[in-house]
């Protein structure tokens, strides 16, 4: 592969540099909804510390670019802050593209085969293959962290902020 395909696989990584902390024109009338069945995933992210819901996506645009966004998990009317990655999980030698949504702060959610849709609020970086666990974990903190700065930011598009 040439390094400007390796560059194209990363995607919009690109493109996006830095974390937009504008909120997306519109509200949230534009911006990437995904909808779908929570499944299993294979259960390493609780191990990660990072648990995550798999969404097997029913409906939605399949030209979204792959990556790690800030966005909601949306349950029933109610919007949760995640940290979203879409794409192949290589650093595990994954080959299938998937759907995982980190809901802040909630450790305890018990939702398979719950009817959810994910909204991606704003891209934060493309999906990587890591050298070891250690690695993609420090990352996967480190969006968590954008992605909370991004949500605080934007907390009034979900409709549940603070008045
Ligand atoms: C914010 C976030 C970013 C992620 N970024 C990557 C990535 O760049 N590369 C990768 O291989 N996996 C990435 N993952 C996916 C993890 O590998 C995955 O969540 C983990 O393997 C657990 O999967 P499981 O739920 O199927 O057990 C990311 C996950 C999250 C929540």
């Amino acid at each position: 592969m040439s390094s400007n395909e390796s560059e194209l696989k990363d995607g919009i990584n690109l493109l996006s540099k830095e974390i937009p902390i504008d909120e997306p024109q519109g509200g949230l009338n534009g911006v990437i909804r995904l909808a779908g069945s929570i499944v299993h995933g294979d259960k390493l992210g609780r191990i990660l510390g990072y648990p995550t819901a798999n969404i097997a996506v029913e409906t939605g645009s399949p030209s979204v670019i792959d990556g790690v966004y800030a966005g909601w998990l949306v349950l029933d009317d109610q919007y949760m802050p995640a940290a979203i990655s879409l794409g192949i999980n290589s650093t595990f030698d994954a080959i299938e593209r998937r759907l995982e949504a980190h809901v802040l702060d909630r450790t305890d959610l018990s939702i398979y085969g719950r009817k959810v849709t994910v909204i991606l609020g704003t891209h934060i970086r493309g999906m990587r293959k890591f050298p070891d666990v250690a690695t993609l974990v420090a990352r996967i903190e480190e969006d968590v962290c954008l992605a909370r700065t991004w949500l605080q930011r934007n907390v009034h598009l979900s409709g549940q902020g603070s008045s």
